[in-house]
């Protein structure tokens, strides 16, 4: 299947005829960003999904995101592209582990990243997004313990950011943000002096990144740990000529379009997403035709897991 104008011409045909909402995670193909009616962060596509009035929620991304728009809205039908989309770090953790480390903390509050299992979250107080996380935490009253899941660097900037000492975090992480290192940064860092770095808190750099403002290397105004859906804002905003990019290269088309005089480059341009590439024009294609794949959650999981998943969606912008 081509990405071509009958490709999506046929699409948006089949998706009206349906009256589904296509949504698009910003590490989602070109393609697939270009015909989905909205594409985001995975807060503003949570939001989205909550409010639509489509009866069918189309989520190009991966299976939690699904999984997430379903929690919210148990009576619309949603589907993804492909059900084998699924996240390493979401993989990090199950709900018996959690339950396991609840048991040890057991006056602990417990903040999940929304990149977790349905019974993760149905285990969970507080959902968050890496563009919330921080107003999640400081909503969390001070002495009160907090259990932080999955992700361990996401955890450390919201740590380093709160100051808070009372906070337990889960050592998991992302494959492909891990794999965006400090070295890989500071190299690219040095080759280009005037460029902004925008870093996504999951990746493995981050810490680096503010070591390297921390030692004047790289000055600390250009240093910007930011979710997706905040990149591009700053894109819009900054001064900066060039701009390197440590996060999943999908994210390189949003930041193009919103800023085409920019140059924005990869700190590491092999870090893709196999699991959001799963959503291929075919699988789009497929999708809309024929209704596949659709994502169930279990009624009993999903009531116990929405309470998490509202709050995160009411706090922070
Ligand atoms: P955000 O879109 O919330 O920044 O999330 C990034 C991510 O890794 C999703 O899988
Ligand atoms: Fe999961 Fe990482 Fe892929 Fe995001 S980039 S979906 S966190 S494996």
């Amino acid at each position: 299947v081509e990405p071509d104008a009958a490709w999506r011409e046929e699409v948006l045909r089949l998706a009206k005829e349906r009256d589904a909402v296509i949504l698009a995670h910003n590490y989602q193909l070109p393609e697939i960003q270009d015909i989905a009616h909205h594409t985001g962060d995975s807060l503003a596509l949570s939001r989205i999904a909550a409010q639509s009035d489509a009866s069918t929620i189309i989520f190009c991304g991966v299976h939690f995101m699904a999984e997430t728009a379903k929690i919210l809205s148990p009576d619309k039908t949603v589907l993804i592209p492909d059900e084998r989309a699924g996240c390493s770090l979401a993989d990090s953790i199950t709900g018996e582990q959690l339950r396991e480390w609840k048991a040890q903390y057991p006056n602990a509050v417990v903040v999940s990243y929304v990149n977790t299992t349905a019974e993760v979250k149905a285990e969970t107080d507080i959902c968050c997004t890496s563009s919330n996380a921080v107003d999640v935490v400081r909503s969390i009253p001070a002495d009160r313990e907090v259990l932080f899941l999955p992700d361990q660097f996401l955890g450390a900037h919201v740590k380093r950011e709160t100051g808070r000492e009372n906070m337990h975090i889960w050592a998991g992480e992302c494959h492909v943000h891990a794999g965006i290192n400090g070295p890989e940064l500071a190299e690219r860092a040095a080759d280009n002096p005037e460029a902004d770095l925008f870093i996504h808190p999951e990746c493995g750099c981050a810490t680096s990144a503010l070591y390297l403002a921390g030692e004047g290397i790289v000055p600390a105004e250009k240093v910007k740990i930011l979710s997706t859906g905040d990149m591009v804002v700053a894109a819009r905003s900054t001064k900066a000529k060039s701009v390197l990019v440590a996060t999943e290269i999908g994210m390189l088309h949003q930041l193009r379009k919103a800023a085409p005089e920019i140059d924005f480059r990869a700190v590491n341009d092999r870090a893709s997403c196999t699991y959001m590439k799963m959503i291929t024009p075919a699988a789009l294609l497929r999708c809309v035709r024929d209704g596949l794949d659709e994502v169930h959650v279990d009624l009993e999981t999903a009531r116990k897991a929405q309470g998490a998943v509202q709050r995160m969606i009411e706090i922070g912008q």
